[in-house]
């Protein structure tokens, strides 16, 4: 489906045991387990500095002006602190520059083959790419970008690699569907589509997460189960013919999940912290980079169903079709201390005919919540925000903001089991 060689798989799993079963007697492949582990503990140092350190910053934060207004509590005085994904990103950097001499310095002790200069060289670049998207979204958190840089600055930060797996000689070779193989051979060379395509993923990363966004916890704990079956889906292919690229994507992957777990402790309900445009910028570019340097550039986006779904709910007020507020979070009512959709309210009149035939279509069957003739001269319409949260609760009505995030992120594991299955049994019947 993936790559060419991305399609064959071994018994990982089982191998991935008898490595940490018998650490005495390694292979040449084993000279993934240490530095695994290695990683881990790094990791798990990471999430208890993350853990401690936001909390000792965030006075810190909120003097510099960087603070928010929880907008789904009945006490919006409070100041939160914002850009807390700054705090868990440096700390993942870190552990990162701290790994690198691991595996690549493991390789001057433990290996007579030449030295990796192409996973090395990639492998500091993905770093480069990501420490590039952490800068572009503290910027957009101080400044309030609009929303042509928000698209443009994920290309520009995903040149670097980009052009190391130019260099590299990446593969741009995808896997043709078994129906069209006749006509055009087992696989097929895109050359620089599959460039566009990369930075594309990007785009899409940064900001699919960015948008599903707005209730406690939800824009880190995404990110946690995200990464979490980002690395499932690595170990399960460490076994495969692509097993040092995922060997390498694991490696980041791990480090991220640990940290944001750390971040996500402090924004789940009720938030004490912020994550800011930083994080959600930071973690959708790192899981573009792993994607590209695992060689899992099309897989990865089966780890985003929610969010595609989100993405293209969102159409109509991410283009204008209809009016698109500043924040489009659900509305708290205070009677209730639950989240209702929230809506917006526009004159039949200021919406093309075709997107009212749309709404009326969705409304239908019930995937909108649209109500015609309001207002006091009965030429108002009202929509709900075109958001998979205020679906969810058009769907299942009024829920408490902290178990509406559970869901939402219980939603985003059964995706996830989904993606696995699609992946696996499913992609073996069509490629
Ligand atoms: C995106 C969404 C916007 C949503 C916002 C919430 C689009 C096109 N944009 O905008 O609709 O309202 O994210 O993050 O879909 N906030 C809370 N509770 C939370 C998280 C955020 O009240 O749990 C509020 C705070 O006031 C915080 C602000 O949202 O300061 C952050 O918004 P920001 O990330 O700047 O919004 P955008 O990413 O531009
Ligand atoms: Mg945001």
């Amino acid at each position: 489906m993936d790559h060419v060689a991305d399609n064959t798989r071994g018994g990982t799993l089982a191998l991935f045991g008898t490595w940490l079963a018998s650490p005495w007697h390694r292979t040449p492949d084993d000279e993934m387990v240490l530095p695994l582990c290695i990683n881990v503990v790094l990791s798990v140092v990471g999430f208890g500095v993350v853990l401690r350190a936001i909390p000792a910053l965030s006075s810190m934060f909120i003097e510099a002006g960087l603070f928010g207004r929880d907008l789904c509590k009945a006490d919006r005085t409070k100041k939160v602190p914002e850009s807390m994904g700054m705090v868990s990103g440096t700390v993942f950097l870190v552990m990162m520059f701290l790994f690198l001499g691991v595996p690549f310095g493991q390789h001057f002790i433990t290996s007579s083959k030449p030295f990796p200069h192409a996973a090395f060289s990639e492998y500091l670049t993905s770093l480069l790419s990501i420490c590039c998207m952490l800068f572009l979204g503290f910027a957009d958190d101080v400044l309030n970008l609009k929303w042509r840089y928000k698209l443009v600055l994920p290309t520009l930060a995903s040149l670097p690699l980009l052009m190391v797996y130019y260099i590299n000689k990446g593969s741009t070779t995808v896997v043709v569907p078994r129906l069209l193989r006749a006509w055009m051979g087992g696989t097929l060379n895109i050359g620089v589509l599959y460039y566009i395509y990369m930075s594309m993923l990007a785009v899409f990363c940064t900001n699919a997460i960015n948008i599903y966004a707005g209730i406690n916890g939800l824009e880190s704990g995404q990110a946690v189960v995200v990464g979490a079956s980002v690395a499932v889906f690595n170990v399960i292919e460490l076994g495969g013919f692509q097993a040092k690229s995922h060997f390498f994507s694991l490696c980041v992957i791990i480090p991220f999940t640990i940290t944001s777990l750390g971040l996500f402790i402090h924004n789940r309900y009720p938030a004490k912290a912020f994550v800011g445009d930083t994080f959600t910028y930071f973690a959708g570019m790192t899981f573009a980079v792993v994607a590209i340097i695992g060689h899992f550039s099309k897989t990865v986006l089966l780890f985003f169903i929610p969010q595609i779904f989100n993405f293209l709910y969102s159409v109509p007020q991410l283009f204008h079709f209809v009016p698109c507020p500043r924040h489009r979070l659900p509305q708290y009512n205070k009677k209730l201390d639950k989240l209702e959709p929230s809506v917006v309210e526009f004159r039949d009149t200021s919406v093309r005919w075709q997107m009212m035939v749309a709404l009326r279509l969705l409304n239908h069957l019930k995937l909108v919540h649209l109500e015609e003739g309001v207002g006091e001269d009965g030429k108002l319409c009202r929509v709900n925000n075109l958001t998979l949260i205020n679906l969810v609760l058009v769907l299942i009505g009024p829920q408490h903001e902290g178990s509406l995030t559970t869901k939402l992120l219980v939603l985003q594991g059964l995706s996830s089991g989904l993606a696995l299955f699609i992946r696996y049994p499913l992609a073996d019947l069509f490629f």
